[in-house]
């Protein structure tokens, strides 16, 4: 049995007068003990689909269940095995750091004795401020409190919703190991995150964009499927780079990354030093042009482009 599966849902919201499709079709299928990441950009679905499989929200269409019991007729079974953090701040901001943890122990109709083994490595970075109140904590501390109230009760599921989204660099990497380590527990993990970097972090992410999955597939098989040569090119200003290369004729595809332009070729052998001369003759002699290795965000971009995006 799988741990999380979910077949042809659909959901739209009714905004006003008008509908808004937040989810058109989604299929996903969780092994048990998968570490398994949901990555897109704002508005893609993520927390739609999450809410659906946490039992929160209900689909206009389609089936979803969790650990073979389904969302809509056992959904009192589900809240018991899953453990959720969503999107926003969870915790109860004037309690403190212990009377948070205590509380969801309470209502999960445990202790925080019974299970404190699981949640030792994380609560214990933060117990030095387990007397200070929820609400004055950092970033990085409220995400690690928010885990250990997730866990408390030792889900078989976890469903964490864009978890490191305005965590520092330090705190992000710091909780991925977490997640790490409690999937060494045996514990299932669906985490959402519009960073494509954190999905080598996972064992298989599915690419979700406009309530449509474009990929389902390991890390490295989606790098894998660029199947072309990219090319870096910087030194100049984005603008002006922007501009040139998309007048370019052999140009297939241009987009920014950080500070440089990843670019693609129409041609088959893409033939650099043409490249070279056309940026010359456009003024653009200085720039850089290197070849790199594709990411997931090469991928992602490619895909949306395909999806008519
Ligand atoms: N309650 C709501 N009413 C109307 N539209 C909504 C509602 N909730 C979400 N939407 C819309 O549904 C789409 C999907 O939203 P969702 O929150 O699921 O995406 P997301 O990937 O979690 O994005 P993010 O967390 O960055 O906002 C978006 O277009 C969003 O504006
Ligand atoms: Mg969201």
């Amino acid at each position: 049995m799988q741990a999380i599966e979910v077949i042809q849902i659909h959901k739209t919201y009714q905004n006003g007068k008008k509908v808004v499709t937040a989810l058109q079709g989604i299929d996903l299928h969780v092994q048990r003990g998968e570490l398994f990441g949901l990555i897109g950009p704002d508005g893609a679905g993520k927390t739609s689909l999450i809410r659906i499989i946490a039992t929160l929200l209900l689909a206009d269409k389609g089936q979803a269940s969790l650990d073979g019991l389904d969302v809509v007729k056992e959904y009192k079974a589900i809240r018991k095995r899953i453990g959720y953090m969503p999107g926003k701040f969870s915790l109860y901001p004037d309690l403190t750091v212990e009377e948070n943890l205590s509380f969801f122990a309470t209502i999960f109709g445990t202790t925080v004795q019974e299970n404190y083994a699981l949640i030792k490595d994380i609560y214990q970075q933060i117990e030095p401020f387990k007397t200070r109140r929820a609400g004055n904590l950092s970033g990085g501390m409220k995400q690690k409190l928010a885990l250990s109230c997730a866990l408390i009760h030792r889900p078989s599921v976890l469903l964490l919703d864009e978890p490191t989204t305005g965590v520092d660099a330090v705190s992000r990497k710091e909780f991925w190991q977490m997640l790490k380590q409690l999937q060494g527990e045996g514990i299932t993990i669906l985490v959402s995150t519009p960073y494509m970097d954190e999905a080598a972090m996972c064992d298989r992410v599915a690419l979700i964009q406009n309530g449509r999955i474009m990929r389902t597939d390991t890390p490295d098989n989606i790098v894998a499927s660029f199947g072309e040569p990219l090319w870096s090119i910087g030194g100049a200003s984005m603008h002006q780079l922007l501009q040139v290369l998309r007048d370019y004729p052999a140009t297939k595809t241009v987009f920014p990354f950080g500070e440089v332009c990843h670019w693609t070729s129409k041609q088959v052998d893409t033939n650099i030093q043409a490249l070279r001369s056309y940026l010359l003759q456009r003024g653009l002699g200085g720039v850089e042009v290197a070849s790199v290795a594709p990411g997931i965000e090469d991928v992602f971009m490619k895909l949306m482009l395909e999806h008519g995006a």
